[in-house]
């Protein structure tokens, strides 16, 4: 008979314990730690793979062939599967990759199984074989949402199924292009005694569906919840097994929505893809600054253009930032949509370095549309947005800021200076203020500009501070 293996594993990072602990002794969190258990004569062996031996093409019949120098083993062509839907495909890096993983998390309600349904039927429409495995809602519930998208080709087949074996079983059998499975959190192993959701199940039926997916060349799509805190439910496990996983993020209240690449073995991370939500679904967003920015006036101070890069692509974005007098004894710092602790450094740097007082104001920063902003260039906006709030001076309109800022107060020079000037030039931007170009490529690059926009080279904060007006 197997043996049965306990062990414990943290919820929060993944790690596996041997004993059950209270605090997770990798990531320091509390009460984090379930148990797992697993019967299989070899633990490490995933049984989906188990069961696809024999085909001569898994990849464990592949690492029979031994250790080989780099220069001896085969190149590994990547030959990609366009979705047909553009900002998809970018955040995919071209296309889906045949055998590959990928997971897709997002807050229930934001779009994942519209946009899945729809890059499903675009694949279909394209003669490739997509095999939709709902486990969440019931077929009829599915064909409504088709209908109401319009879809529905024929080489789109939907099954609504929870047990793993049975959706294995046809994925093997229809060899599918791909495989979607919304959500993974509602699948079970039917040999495993924990509830669907848990963190056994969702190892084993993550893995085996990764495996599966190795093994007989379908890419499979996983559809994954997220907690209150933004992040994958449970998988930093699942994280690690597949190879590309994606973030859904926006603001329900808005109709613009931001599919985010976070890890990417066969592409750029950090990519970004823009979707509109309308009546007939997910429309693909090009012109994503046209979008974001709306254009006014002479800003009162408080309002600050800047141009952040997100992947491969640069993005017009607005920080806002409002002061207020302080009613308790410690002043509120609230940031959404960048870093609070960048930020808190920021308002530390204008402090010491511009002597605005800050120290007793509420401070309020906003980037506008729900985006993350997570480029530094974006410090030089961030500190003139505060400063503008304070003194009530504003830029005026059509200047657009770059610049990251140093702990002395010093503007330094950024990555894409070129790129950014460009996006500028092409959204009919007038004045940009950017870092003092130090390298040749970056003063070609702004002589270039100059031709068509005013530029403001600045050393350090203070300099910059003196454009409000
Ligand atoms: P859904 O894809 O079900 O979200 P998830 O799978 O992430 O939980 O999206 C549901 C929301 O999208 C719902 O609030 C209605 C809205 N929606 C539209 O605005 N237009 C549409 O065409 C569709 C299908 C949904
Ligand atoms: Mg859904």
């Amino acid at each position: 008979m197997a043996k049965v293996k306990t062990y414990y594993v943290c919820r929060q990072c993944g790690a596996m314990q041997p004993k059950w602990l209270g605090k997770c002794p990798d990531c320091d969190s509390w009460d984090t730690l379930e148990q797992m258990t697993q019967a299989s004569a070899d633990p490490h062996r995933p049984r989906a793979l188990a069961e696809a031996d024999g085909d001569g093409a898994t990849p464990s019949a592949r690492q029979e062939e031994g250790p080989r120098p780099v220069g001896q083993i085969p190149e590994f062509q990547t030959p990609r599967i366009p979705s047909g839907m553009s900002e998809f495909d970018r955040v995919l890096g071209g296309g889906v990759v045949p055998g590959s993983a990928i997971l897709l998390g997002g807050n229930p309600g934001i779009g994942k199984s519209t946009l899945l349904l729809q890059a499903g039927d675009r694949m279909a429409r394209r003669g490739l074989s997509v095999l939709y495995v709902t486990s969440e809602e019931s077929a009829g519930q599915t064909k409504l949402r088709a209908r109401r998208l319009g879809v529905g080709h024929e080489n789109l087949l939907i099954y609504a199924e929870c047990n793993l074996e049975k959706i294995s079983r046809q994925i093997r059998k229809l060899r599918p292009h791909l495989c979607i499975v919304d959500s993974v959190q509602m699948i079970y192993q039917p040999d495993n005694p924990s509830p669907p959701g848990s963190l056994s199940q969702l190892k084993d039926c993550g893995t085996d569906l990764v495996y599966l997916a190795k093994a007989g060349g379908t890419a499979v799509c996983l559809v994954g919840h997220v907690t209150k805190q933004g992040v994958l439910a449970g998988p930093k496990l699942l994280e690690h097994v597949v190879d590309t996983v994606l973030y859904f993020e926006g603001d329900t209240h808005h109709d613009h929505r931001l599919v985010r690449c976070v890890k990417n073995r066969h592409g750029n991370t950090l990519e970004v893809g823009l979707f509109r939500m309308g009546q007939a679904g997910l429309e693909p967003v090009e012109d994503a600054s046209a979008l974001l920015v709306e254009p006014h006036g002479d800003s009162p101070g408080g309002s600050v253009i800047t141009a952040a890069l997100h992947g491969s692509r640069v993005l017009a974005v607005e920080v806002q930032a409002l002061t207020a007098e302080s009613m308790l004894g410690a002043a509120r710092r609230k940031v959404s949509g960048c870093d609070a602790n960048r930020v808190a450094m920021i308002i530390a740097v204008l402090e010491k370095r511009t002597g605005l007082r800050l120290v007793d104001k509420d401070v309020f920063v906003n980037v506008v549309g729900g985006l993350k902003v997570s480029d530094p260039a974006a410090d030089a906006a961030i500190a003139l947005a505060i400063a503008g709030a304070h003194t009530r001076r504003g830029l005026s309109s059509r200047t657009l800021v770059v610049g990251e800022l140093g702990l002395l107060g010093e503007l330094r020079q950024i990555g894409s200076l070129a790129q950014r000037l460009g996006e500028a030039v092409r959204l009919g931007y007038q004045r940009i203020l950017t870092p003092a170009p130090r390298s040749s490529a970056d003063k070609a690059a702004v002589a270039e500009a100059g031709r068509s926009l005013i530029i403001f080279p600045c050393r350090a904060v203070d300099e910059a501070i003196q454009l409000l007006a």
